[in-house]
């Protein structure tokens, strides 16, 4: 299918691994200019190399930590430089660990909502407008089935998943009116370097083995497999296209049918 996307220029967060790094991918094979984020500099620039020699596209390594607001305002403008202007922001950026209420302090409470609601609502604020200006611009939200199929073991992920349902929403409302379309993509469990750190993380609490635990979560799925990260990617780029025009303010889960609610 041809998505029209060659031309267009975007921002992807969490860009070095797993999802954000197939998203920024697969935007960049449909001929979009990508900037990408993440902390790790080398890692980066590695992962940036790479894609730019696949796919011909021009893949701009910005390394920031986005739970600092100087540091993500720095990012957005050096973006902005690099590519003249951001058309498509894909917020991926999340690393909130799993825990109940009793493990989970203040501490780790304000380090996931810095980045992954804070991170989401600050490059939102900054980018949406210019879009705005433009009357085309695509925000892609990566938020996670917590958000309304919350779980004792994961309090704050879920509580800061469920803020960014109704963020993605409401801003949806917002940028409407100028051909601004937010949408929200909500992976279930998808095999990443992260996955891998919260089955070790939720094995160490259950006091199950990391392949029981691991078991688990497959079985909560109807197609008993995890997802593959280009399983979430193709789905963003779509969204990210003109063939998507008339979708905004939705959230659409890529979660082998694990999700169970209406
Ligand atoms: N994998 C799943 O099963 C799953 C399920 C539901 C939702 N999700 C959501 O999908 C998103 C991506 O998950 P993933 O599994 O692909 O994660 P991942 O494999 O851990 O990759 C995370 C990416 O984010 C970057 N990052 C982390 N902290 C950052 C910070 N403070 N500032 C800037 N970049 C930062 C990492 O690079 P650096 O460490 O170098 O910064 C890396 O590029 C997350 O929001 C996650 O909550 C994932």
């Amino acid at each position: 299918m041809e998505l029209g996307l060659s031309g267009r220029t975007a921002l992807v967060t969490g860009a070095s691994l797993g999802i954000g790094r197939a998203i920024a991918r697969e935007l960049a094979a449909e001929g979009v200019a990508v900037a990408m984020v993440a902390r790790d500099a080398a890692r980066l620039a590695a992962a940036a190399d790479a894609i730019a020699a696949e796919t011909g596209a021009r893949c701009v390594p910005v390394p920031a930590d986005l739970s600092d607001a100087d540091a993500l305002e720095a990012a957005a403008a050096a973006a902005e430089a690099a590519l003249g202007r951001i058309d498509i922001l894909v917020n991926n950026a999340g690393a909130t660990p799993m825990g109940r209420i009793g493990e989970s302090d203040d501490a780790v409470w304000q380090k996931s909502l810095a980045l992954k609601l804070m991170g989401y609502v600050r490059l939102e604020r900054r980018l949406t407008p210019p879009m705005r200006a433009r009357r085309w611009g695509r925000v892609v939200n990566i938020i996670g089935r917590s958000g309304h199929q919350p779980r004792a073991t994961y309090i704050v992920g879920s509580t800061v998943n469920a803020s960014l349902l109704s963020f993605t929403h409401a801003l949806a409302q917002e940028c409407a009116p100028d051909n601004v379309l937010v949408v929200g993509v909500n992976p279930g469990p998808i095999g990443t370097p992260r996955w891998e750190s919260l089955v070790a993380q939720g094995a160490a609490a259950s006091g199950r083995d990391a392949a029981a635990e691991n078991a688990a979560a497959i079985a909560s799925t109807a197609l008993g497999r995890l997802g593959t990260p280009e399983e979430v990617s193709g789905l963003v780029a779509f969204l990210c296209s003109d063939r998507a025009g008339y979708i905004t303010g939705t959230m659409i889960d890529v979660d082998g049918g694990g999700t169970r609610c209406i």
